[in-house]
């Protein structure tokens, strides 16, 4: 037995109820591991809260992030006793997740945990670390550096944001953070941050083309905020779009792409492939600092995951929730 959050919709009524399930009810895998931290991102909230339509199928675990040993393996590359991360590839969605004691995985899903890394700090970092360093390397591979201007990062304050942050200081980006939590620029400036700007200033509907001033933006929030980055990115600049905290929609022109040759980077964590993942893990592993990862740590036990994913949708949560299980 084990215990795992449930999501149901038995009679239509959505119910999330921390449970003891049987071994045999886990679905086909040809890893068995043992979940030892996990973490609360933005899309588990919105499953744990049944706020958008993450979970394709029911019951649900849910939890898309995890990181533990594994128990059993039927895969290759997999033997008891080994670390792993996972991120992604629908589970938490489409098969169950690792907000729980156990999970039953495919072991083409599995990151080896690199050495420099316990699993709580790999679920400090989660897929929102991960996705903040697919979008470092987008603007890196289009041959983007420090020198050639600042960097805006929205929703800074979140999890890919706080990390985005602390990434690109490191790499020498002048890192430009804007927030809707005024009170938080000392916690923005600790991570590297050399400004921190209201939300405000881009989150209202603008012009298509605006005063020049990005080399490049990673993006979490969508919507007019991505409009108004886009319509500030410097002639040849990049911008990394992964988020829509405020909203899916991207009410744009194509100005900036066609007169000012703006490339917008659209990143998705859930289907990359493994050797993408390796190479944004070992990255991590290389550039960020144990010290800044406490900072944005909060701790929470598996009971509590649901409150903690409440916090969030509220606007309330700092940096990164993880789960110790
Ligand atoms: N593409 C991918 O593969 C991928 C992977 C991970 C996450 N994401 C997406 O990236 C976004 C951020 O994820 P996360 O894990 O960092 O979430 P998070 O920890 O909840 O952070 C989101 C941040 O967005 C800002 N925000 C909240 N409400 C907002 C609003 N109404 N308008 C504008 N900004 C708002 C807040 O930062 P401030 O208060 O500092 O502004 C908040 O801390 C989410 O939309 C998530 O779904 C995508």
């Amino acid at each position: 037995m084990f215990h795992a959050w449930l999501l149901d919709r038995p009679s239509g009524t959505f119910h999330a109820e921390l449970v003891e399930l049987a071994d045999d009810s886990l679905p086909a895998g040809d890893v068995l591991v043992q979940v030892l931290h996990s973490t609360i991102n933005y899309k588990d909230a919105l499953a744990l809260t049944d706020r958008a339509p993450v979970v394709r199928r029911w019951p649900m675990v849910p939890g898309i992030d995890g990181a533990g040993i594994v128990l059993e393996s039927r895969h290759a590359a997999w033997k008891p006793g080994d670390r792993w991360i996972l991120n992604g590839w629908g589970v938490g969605e489409n098969h169950w997740g690792c907000l729980a004691e156990r999970a039953s995985l495919r072991g083409d899903w599995l990151v080896p945990l690199p050495g420099r890394f316990d699993t709580r700090q790999a679920m400090i970092i989660g897929t929102a670390g991960y996705t903040a360093m697919l979008c470092v390397q987008a603007i890196a591979a289009r041959e983007l550096k420090p020198q050639d201007g600042e960097v805006l990062v929205t929703g800074a304050t979140g999890g890919v944001g706080s990390i985005a942050v602390a990434l690109l200081a490191r790499r020498g980006w002048r890192v430009v953070a804007a927030t809707g939590k005024a009170d938080q620029a000392d916690y923005l400036r600790a991570l590297g941050a050399a400004e921190v700007i209201p939300r405000q200033q881009l989150s209202e509907p603008g012009k298509p083309l605006q005063k020049e001033r990005w080399a490049a933006v990673v993006d979490t929030a969508g919507s007019h905020i991505l409009a108004n980055a886009c319509a500030q990115t410097r002639w040849g600049g990049v911008v990394a779009a992964c988020g829509l905290a405020q909203g899916m929609d991207f009410a744009s022109s194509v100005a900036p792409f066609i007169l000012r040759n703006v490339t917008l980077a659209g990143i998705d964590s859930v289907m990359q492939p493994l050797a993408a993942r390796r190479a944004a893990w070992a990255a991590l592993a290389e550039e960020v600092d144990s010290g800044q990862l406490e900072a944005m740590a909060h701790d929470v036990r598996l009971d509590q995951a649901l409150e903690a994913a409440r916090r969030l949708m509220a606007g309330q949560a700092l940096g990164r929730t993880v789960v110790n299980i």
